[in-house]
């Protein structure tokens, strides 16, 4: 029995006979020849039948063969200049798993509603498997990249009994009873986690209630998240813009096949390099000013200021400081200057907008317990929090990623939903 094999692998297998297992993902005949594309979700091979080399049952099997339909082939590797792979499969043998009738995604073009009606299919396609596969090394870079700078990863819950982001995008869930909510953010917890581990990371998925339809919301979106101990607004930038590094040029450096295949600009993301821009949010109006833009001291930047802020620059940039009033409870404000938070966003280039949300946290007790008051929000819910100023507080801070944001960047995508296998928005939560 010929060995069974994988299409990324074929290079190894020159000259010899193999099986490969796969998918018809095309095909194209003509007369004596058939040429089948098979895809075995590492990559697609051309296979080529000739009538004389094959049984007639072999050569009448490949005739009517229906896209997607399951296939295992048997036939010798030999190199091939002209193909995309550089080699190709003589075919012997064909045995067929299944018959796939009226597969639906077809060559031709298809509306996004029917693509992600039919998601469980299009993850197929050899677009989405490019960018799937990228997200799949960001995920990797991101878990390498604190693992190796001496972070624990400590999980956080995913039933939370209060908010940290805001109560207007809470998913309640019945719990015995009870009401919970779906975590919004790991950050109370890892802010625990660095009292005891010193640099922790969490990795998970977080929900948000978000009702507008924007190409960069989801309501089910998965975050990574830093928390370190005895670190300031200046630590975390350096962390956060360290981090972004390595993870673009990782990605750079395992994916950039799926990069090129996506058409994305490479040269671009080989700039992303430390040190990033760094503008206050004073200096961030003033920039929007000066392009026009009617906005004013203490407004909150949409996605449309976010867009115009990252054109104007060619690598990320970190906008430090904003205004308190707009900003979470748990944030420290300037010592220097009350009206702000010692928080930072950074925004990846090229209009993408925010990537990275993050900050010094209010570290005094008495200060924190008259924000969780100013904010309405339940003290009761979060004495355990509190516990975390009672007991050894120091100076800290951290951030989030969104996995879905950094993806939608690195690959040159339109819009968010592609980004994610499943994607879960306000009016989709199928398939
Ligand atoms: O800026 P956010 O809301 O910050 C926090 O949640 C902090 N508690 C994180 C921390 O400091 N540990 O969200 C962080 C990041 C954003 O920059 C963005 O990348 C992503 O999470 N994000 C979303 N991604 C997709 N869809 C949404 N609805 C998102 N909301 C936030
Ligand atoms: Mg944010």
């Amino acid at each position: 029995m010929p060995e069974r094999v994988y299409v990324s692998d074929i290079a190894q297998y020159e000259g010899q006979e193999v099986t490969l297992k796969g998918w018809l993902y095309n095909k194209r005949s003509s007369g004596k020849l058939h040429f089948l594309q098979l895809r075995d979700g590492t990559g697609v091979i051309q296979c080529v039948i000739f009538k004389g080399e094959v049984s007639p049952e072999t050569f009448r099997l490949a005739d009517h063969l229906p896209q997607e339909s399951s296939v295992i082939v048997t036939g010798t590797v030999r190199a091939d200049a002209r193909s995309p792979l550089g080699f190709e499969l003589s075919v012997k043998n064909l045995a067929i798993e299944q018959i796939a009738q009226d597969y639906p995604i077809t060559p031709k073009e298809h509306g996004i509603a029917f693509l992600l009606d039919h998601r469980h299919l299009w993850l197929r396609s050899s677009r989405q498997h490019a960018l799937l596969r990228v997200r799949s090394e960001v995920i990797k870079a991101c878990r390498d990249y604190f693992d190796g700078q001496g972070f624990t990863l400590l999980d956080a819950p995913i039933f939370t009994p209060a908010a940290c982001e805001g109560t207007t995008t809470l998913f309640p869930v019945d719990y015995f009873g009870d009401t919970v909510y779906l975590t919004q953010s790991g950050q109370l917890y890892m802010e625990a986690g660095a009292m005891a581990f010193g640099k922790v990371y969490c990795f998970g998925p977080t929900f948000r209630a978000e009702k507008s339809k924007t190409r960069r919301h989801l309501t089910e979106f998965w975050m990574i998240e830093p928390e370190v101990a005895y670190c300031d607004l200046n630590g975390d930038m350096d962390l956060a813009e360290d981090f972004i590094e390595y993870v673009v040029q990782r990605v750079l450096t395992n994916r950039r096949a799926e990069l090129v295949s996506l058409e994305r600009d490479v040269s671009k993301l080989a700039d992303v390099k430390k040190p990033f821009p760094r503008i206050s949010y004073g200096e961030a109006i003033a920039l929007l000013q000066g392009k026009g833009v009617e906005i004013h001291w203490g407004a909150d930047f949409g996605g449309d200021e976010e867009t115009l802020i990252s054109e104007a620059f060619d690598r990320p940039v970190i906008i430090h400081r904003y205004p308190v009033e707009n900003k979470a409870f748990y944030m420290k404000a300037d010592p220097d200057d009350p009206r702000v938070a010692l928080c930072m966003d950074v925004l990846g280039p090229e209009g993408y907008g925010e990537i990275i949300g993050g900050g010094q946290r209010e570290d005094d007790l008495a200060t924190l317990q008259e924000k969780i008051r100013a904010h309405n929000l339940p003290e009761q819910a979060f004495s355990w929090y509190l516990d975390l100023r009672r007991y050894g507080s120091v100076p800290h801070a951290g951030f989030g990623m969104g996995i879905e944001r950094m993806v939608t960047w690195v690959c040159g995508l339109h819009h968010v939903r592609e980004a994610i296998p499943f994607p879960r928005m306000l009016e989709r939560v199928t398939p």
